[in-house]
């Protein structure tokens, strides 16, 4: 190790070490990552990453080490003047790691135990929630004992901060696994079977979720919001959610939703308040009310929802929906009727 000079080496490869780590830590502060925990699971994986990473690192570190050392020890070992290593401080040496390996994977295997039992354990006081993985969107009802009280929604779901969400999951057709790495780890949701899992935002923000599991042509195409805010705009959010669909305020409005519940639509959606009751598709009564459409596919805008009405399969291919085939007026007809569903 002379040779080579300790002092340099840790010198140079210091300053890499740390780079690497600010870099790794400011590129997740922010984003959909489970390095940037913003609850108590996504904290507890997070600091079991952490350990694990450490750990690891260290350990990569010190059997590169022994490497050079070895391959410098053989190359001076051609030299005469060079002592061989005695035989039994090779045995105290490897003796030294195995012992030290085993301490460590006992230290993992205690991390990852308690991580485990905190991360499954039960939380008092939980909201609701059932979810449904469906090819490719997200079903979302809100549990509450008045019936006139479970909402309905797709592909978003508000959360109050600092209160923990119990999920109920199951999938309609294949195998899905829902993920949001900033709150949790993935679950799968499996048809037949309930899954749960429970997560909480201990700070406001839209927070990504996605499917993680491989689940057909348009896995890519399945993500949803959870939008964590105060309780009072929760709750406010909440209320909205419960009432019935907005009535068509215009002429182009009201030839949009007569449009609508003759046009085929009807068939698969529904918008509480009207007779649209279909509960194969999403559930559209306060679609405008939500961010994006096509389950994290496209922003919830005129233009991206007219497009998707036109032709869905152009942007999501090989999605439950059929082309529209209808004109552009009836199209405008039909985006503004839908545009006031608040
Ligand atoms: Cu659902 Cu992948």
């Amino acid at each position: 190790m002379k040779l080579w000079g300790k002092q340099k080496l840790w010198r140079n490869a210091l300053p890499v070490i740390c780079a690497a780590m600010l870099t790794l830590y400011s590129s997740c502060a922010g984003r959909q990552s489970a390095l940037d925990p913003a609850g108590p699971q996504s904290l507890r994986l997070s600091r079991m990453w952490w350990l694990m990473f450490w750990v690891c690192t260290v350990v990569f570190i010190l059997v590169m080490a022994a490497l050079c050392e070895a391959l410098r020890r053989a190359r001076s070992r051609a030299r005469p003047e060079v002592e061989p290593i005695a035989e039994r401080k090779i045995t105290k040496v490897i003796a030294g790691a195995l012992g030290i390996s085993a301490v460590i994977l006992f230290i993992l295997m205690i991390a990852d135990f308690m991580t485990g039992r905190a991360v499954y354990s039960q939380p008092q006081n939980a909201l609701q929630i059932k979810v449904y993985g469906r090819q490719w969107w997200w079903e979302f009802q809100y549990g509450d004992p008045q019936p006139s009280r479970r909402v309905t929604t797709a592909n978003e779901i508000h959360i109050p901060v600092g209160r923990p969400v119990m999920l109920q999951m199951t999938a309609r057709d294949v195998i899905h696994s829902l993920w949001v790495p900033n709150l949790h780890g993935k679950t799968d949701l499996m048809p037949g079977y309930q899954t749960t899992m429970w997560l909480q935002a201990d700070r406001p923000g839209t927070y990504r979720g996605q499917c993680a599991e491989y689940c057909g042509h348009q896995h890519a195409h399945m993500a949803f919001l959870v939008v964590a805010e105060s309780n009072e705009q929760f709750n406010a959010w909440f209320e909205n959610q419960c009432r019935a669909a907005h009535s068509p305020i215009d002429a182009s409005q009201q030839r949009g939703q007569q449009l609508f519940m003759t046009r085929g639509c009807v068939m698969c959606h529904q918008i509480r308040g009207t007779n649209a009751g279909g509960r194969l598709a999403p559930d559209l009564t306060h679609l405008a009310s939500r961010q994006t459409i096509a389950a994290g596919t496209l922003q919830n805008n005129h233009d991206n929802l007219g497009n998707w009405i036109a032709d869905s399969q152009h942007v999501k291919p090989g999605n439950r929906m059929p082309p529209s085939g209808l004109n552009g007026e009836d199209l405008q007809a039909i985006v503004s009727y839908l545009e006031n569903l608040k």
